[in-house]
C-alpha cells in the first residue's frame, strides 16, 4: 500500500511559544491512522527538537526542516546540513519549494545536489514541483513539471528514488486560496506517475507517494486526496490552524 502523507509547511511562522501550543493541539486530537498513513510536521529549524520531543510516542508522526544545504559541512555561514538534520532525530526535509526557488535562486541542479546529500543521511525528501500561473496559461505545465524532475532526479538510482515523496505544489495555488480542482491535481499527478514509470517502471513509479499542495484547507482535503494518485497534501496555510490541520489529517483515505 502506498504512503499517504499529511504535511505541515509551517514556513517562517510562529514563535517558540505559539509553535509548542500549536503541537500539543494537533497531538491531542485522537487520530484512527492506518499503518501507511502519516502525519510530517515541517517546522522551522530552531524547533525541530522541540517538535521531536513532542511527537515521542505518537506513531504516525515525523518531523520535517523546510530546507537543507547541498554541501556537506564547512564555511557556509547562517545554513544548516542534512547531517545536522539526521543528527537532530529529523526524519524528511522539504526540497525545492517554490519560495526557495524563487527567492533563493536554488536550481534543478542544486535541488539534485540536496537531494542526493538528504538521502545519503537517511532523510527522506519532500521534493516539490509546479508551474507558475503563466506556464498554465500557456498550458506546458506537463513538459515543464516533467523537466524539474528530470533534471534533480533522474540521475538517482532506482533504490534512490523509491525513496523520495513528490509534492505537486502549482504556484498559482500556493498561498492564494486558489486550489486547483481535483480533476486538475488529479490529471498533473497522473501524469507525474507516468513520467516516474518512464523512467523507473511501473513498480517503482506506484510506491511514491505524490502529494498535492496549494490552499489545502480542511473543506477540500477529503475532495481532492479522493483522487486515485493524490497521496496526500502539503499544506501551508492551514497547517496553523490546528483544527484545520487535524480535519485534514482525517481526510486521508
Ligand atoms: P498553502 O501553502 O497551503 O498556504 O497554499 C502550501 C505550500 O506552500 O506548501
Amino acid at each position: 500500500m502506498r504512503q499517504q502523507i499529511a504535511a505541515a509547511n509551517w514556513k517562517m511562522n510562529l514563535t517558540l511559544q505559539q509553535a509548542e501550543n500549536l503541537l500539543d493541539e494537533i497531538l491531542k486530537a485522537p487520530y484512527h491512522l492506518k499503518t501507511y498513513q502519516k502525519v510530517v510536521l515541517a517546522v522551522p529549524f530552531p524547533y525541530l527538537l522541540l517538535a521531536g520531543q513532542k511527537i515521542a510516542g505518537h506513531n504516525n508522526f515525523h518531523v520535517s526542516a523546510q530546507n537543507c544545504y547541498q554541501k556537506e559541512r564547512g564555511a557556509y555561514t547562517g545554513e544548516s546540513s542534512a547531517e545536522m538534520l539526521q543528527s537532530l532525530g529529523v526524519e524528511y526535509v522539504i526540497l525545492g519549494h517554490s519560495e526557495r526557488r524563487e527567492y533563493f535562486g536554488e536550481t534543478n541542479s542544486m535541488l539534485g545536489e540536496k537531494t542526493k546529500l538528504a538521502l545519503s543521511c537517511g532523510l527522506t525528501p519532500i521534493f516539490c514541483c509546479g508551474e507558475s500561473l503563466q506556464i498554465r496559461e500557456a498550458g506546458t505545465q506537463n513538459d515543464y513539471v516533467e523537466t524539474q524532475l528530470k533534471e534533480s532526479l533522474f540521475s538517482l538510482p532506482e533504490e534512490q528514488i523509491r525513496k523520495i515523496v513528490i509534492a505537486y505544489e502549482p504556484i498559482w495555488a500556493i498561498g492564494t486560496g486558489k486550489t486547483a480542482t481535483s480533476a486538475q491535481a488529479q490529471e498533473m499527478h497522473f501524469h507525474l506517475r507516468r513520467v516516474l514509470a518512464k523512467q523507473y517502471g511501473d513498480a517503482v513509479a506506484e510506491e511514491i507517494p505524490i502529494l498535492y499542495g496549494g490552499s489545502v484547507k480542511g473543506s477540500n482535503a477529503k475532495e481532492l486526496f479522493s483522487q486515485p494518485d493524490v497521496d496526500g497534501g502539503l499544506v501551508g496555510g492551514a497547517s496553523l490552524i490546528a483544527a484545520d490541520f487535524s480535519k485534514i489529517i482525517e481526510a486521508l483515505k
